[in-house]
């Protein structure tokens, strides 16, 4: 079954911005349908998302030369390939896009095209979208990081730090996982309420309260963590990610929010020494600022062996950028995702490095999502490892933990949890 149509649209993000929706039809029928999700705090190397600049329509965020991009460039030189192939298709958008960067076609369009045409490969071949991408071994349910207090960017809390995450390593399965996390999400809403903190939550759901400081935040986790009935760092350990790059300013790291005042790179890392004392922290990712190469090689030799340093905003995604890290120890696990390099088959190859290098990894979303669940299946594709998709509300956020909870369903006892 070839592929006979490529269109996109417009449609709108769980921030109410635009990005696209892509529809690529097979001959005879078979649809795979998928949308593009948009980062707030973005990493400088990430693959370009292309917007209109129009002030006229959504204050210059309108995807409009994205959709043409897709319907009179990608979808001509598509119509009639084979959609299983779906590492020539991409390298075909990365060539007819000409740039490093996927700055001349958007790597939002390129990327809505190539996992619509995953998907109609798989509904082709009558596969669930993770078996097809990840064959007959594809049986490990990913470790969910849920993020349940939003700061920095990802909302107006007082808090400088952008996510504060749970993590239910002690489940025994992911179901179970997910039922922990939401008792303690619960737990740590009546715990905000008592002590007269407001429960609205910021961008991926999570809580966004004013408190006093980053450290009241890790205190208030673990004693929710408990009053949901689990035991910290044994059922439910936690993770961070400070997205340091969003006030790192003028060569210093400014937690003006918190009022912890200015420190450099060996201050934060003597910081996060003393809360991994103090807190069942398992992992830190964006602990530093992107450019901070050097602040970063100290810091994963300082923490590296008690904690996983994961690399986003510096990595993004892209195997040029983990492979220096690999080769100068600047971290020693990458966050993927989809949308910061552009195409399925370079994503699968920012994991290879990872696995080769004995990395660990985490698919993740961005704090702009849509209703698609495409990073679920992908995440079981890929062997399991580590889920990062927010908190335990807002259905751009569930619509992931409920094809996940369908994946492990489907897959009976075959179904693994981790790694
Ligand atoms: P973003 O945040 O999608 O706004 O970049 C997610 C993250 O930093 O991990
Ligand atoms: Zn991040």
């Amino acid at each position: 079954m070839r592929i006979q149509s490529v269109t996109a649209m417009e449609i709108l993000d769980s921030r109410g911005n635009p990005t696209l929706r892509v529809n690529v039809c097979l001959e005879g029928g078979v649809t795979g349908v998928a949308s593009v999700p948009s980062g707030a705090s973005t990493g400088e190397n990430e693959a370009v998302e292309l917007r209109d600049g129009d002030k006229q329509r959504y204050g210059g965020k309108g995807v409009l030369n994205a959709v043409a991009n897709v319907n009179d460039i990608l979808a001509p030189a598509l119509v009639g390939q084979d959609p299983r192939q779906q590492a020539r298709i991409d390298r075909l958008m990365i060539d007819l896009d000409g740039t490093p960067n996927k700055a001349e076609l958007g790597a939002n369009a390129i990327l809505g095209v190539s996992q619509a045409v995953a998907r109609a490969a798989a509904q082709s071949c009558n596969l669930p979208l993770y078996a097809y991408l990840g064959g007959v071994g594809a049986v490990h349910l990913p470790v969910p990081m849920i993020n349940i207090l939003n700061g920095g960017k990802h909302a107006d809390s007082s808090l400088d730090f952008q996510e504060f995450m749970i993590v239910p390593l002690g489940a025994p399965n992911f179901s179970e996982a997910l039922r922990y996390a939401v008792e303690t999400f619960n737990a740590l809403k009546c715990i905000l309420k008592a002590q007269g903190y407001a429960t609205s939550v910021g961008d991926e759901g999570g809580f966004a309260p004013q408190l006093k400081s980053n450290d009241e935040a890790c205190d208030l986790i673990v004693e929710a963590i408990s009053a949901a009935g689990y035991k910290p760092g044994t059922d439910i350990a936690m993770a961070l990610d400070p997205a340091a790059s969003s006030f790192y300013e003028d060569g210093k790291y400014r937690l003006t929010r918190s009022g912890q005042g200015d420190k450099n790179s060996a201050e934060m890392t003597a910081l996060y020494q003393g809360w991994i004392r103090k807190y069942p922290i398992i992992s830190i990712e964006d602990g530093l600022a992107e450019n901070d190469w050097s602040g970063f090689r100290e810091h994963t030799a300082a923490l590296g062996d008690q904690v996983q340093i994961v690399g986003d905003d510096n990595l993004v995604t892209n195997p040029r950028f983990i492979a220096r890290a690999i080769e100068e120890n600047s971290c020693n696990a990458a966050l993927i995702k989809l949308n910061q390099i552009g195409t399925v088959s370079e994503t699968i190859a920012a994991i290879h490095l990872c696995r080769k290098a004995g990395w660990g990894f985490v698919i993740s979303h961005r704090s702009g999502e849509t209703e698609d669940p495409f990073m679920a299946d992908f995440a079981v594709a890929m062997g399991g490892g580590q889920i990062k998709t927010g908190s335990v509300c807002r259905s751009e956020r569930i619509a992931k933990y409920n094809r996940l909870l369908e994946i492990e369903r489907e897959l009976g006892n075959a179904a693994a949890f981790g790694n």
